[in-house]
């Protein structure tokens, strides 16, 4: 049977390695200046969604710098242990960015414990429920067994497919097209745009990883398939701001419910036919 997405070339670890050499860039040049007074002239609904949006950034990239280490130590190749290594340095710059930005623009000067401290109050039940739970103990599994492909396999599923394809890219979207239309935070979009390119790179060593997985070990299809089952209505609900009802819903950045789920669906959609495992056999 051929099919005509699961044919489409993907770079390899090598490859993106060679990327990643090409791509860095320091979140301490990055001027944020006009970011503070545009802060502190923000109010209203779009402040507080903005600062919502802020807040599950500085948390996600926490665990997601510190929950990874397992995945390097759970490398094939050595060029993949190269490009795994890379991706750990990229998630801490990344969660140094958003820190920076706490320092000099929303909060003042402190710990990024602290940062993430006072960022948890602001994050859902179904973001907590991936970030917390569900990653957490994905990478202790795959700490504890690195030579196990199922655990390797639920592993990178859940990072690259969910946190950082599915849910990454779909924050990335909506909340980068209402800062650019209103002109608002330039220096957040200009880090946050790196943040993304960079991610781009992950997702593509979490797409060519599964692809290849399932090519060569047929049974870990099942692996997939029961993890996205399992992460689905926590992926559903994190994408929907906490406290909609008390009205601080995602209209205040001009998105509706509906476009966002259809971004992401449609975005999840198109890499589960490309690994070999369409949604549409869950
Ligand atoms: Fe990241
Ligand atoms: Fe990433």
């Amino acid at each position: 049977m051929s099919s005509g997405t699961n044919d489409i070339h993907l770079n390899d670890p090598q490859a993106l390695y060679r990327r990643w050499e090409e791509s860095q860039w320091s979140p301490f040049t990055i001027d944020l200046s006009t970011d503070r007074r545009h802060w502190l002239e923000m109010t209203g609904d779009d402040q507080r969604l903005i600062f919502f949006i802020l807040s599950s950034l500085m948390v996600a990239e926490e665990r997601i710098t510190t929950k990874f280490s397992g995945l390097v130590g759970a490398y094939g190749t050595e060029e993949e242990a190269t490009f795994l290594a890379t991706q750990q340095v990229d998630e801490a710059r990344h969660m140094q960015f958003y820190a920076r930005f706490q320092d000099e623009v929303i909060a003042s000067r402190d710990t990024i414990t602290a940062h993430v401290d006072r960022a948890r109050a602001q994050v859902s039940d179904g973001f907590r429920q991936i970030f917390d739970v569900e990653l957490v103990e994905a990478h202790r599994r795959l700490i504890a067994e690195p030579g196990s492909l199922a655990a390797k396999a639920r592993f990178v599923t859940l990072y690259h497919l969910i946190l950082e394809a599915t849910l990454g890219l779909t924050t990335f979207k909506f909340t980068t097209d209402y800062l650019s239309r209103e002109d608002l935070l330039p220096g957040f979009v200009q880090g946050y745009s790196k943040i993304h390119h960079d991610e781009t790179r992950h997702i593509g060593y979490g797409v060519w990883f599964l692809r290849e997985t399932v090519r060569s070990e047929p049974g870990i299809a099942d692996v997939i398939r029961q993890t996205l089952r399992d992460l689905l209505p926590s992926v559903v609900a994190s994408l929907e701001p906490p406290g909609a009802d008390a009205g601080r819903d995602f209209d205040a950045i001009g998105a509706s419910g509906e476009a966002i789920s259809a971004f992401a669906l449609g975005g999840l959609t198109q890499r589960a036919d490309i690994i070999g495992v369409p949604l549409s056999t869950l």
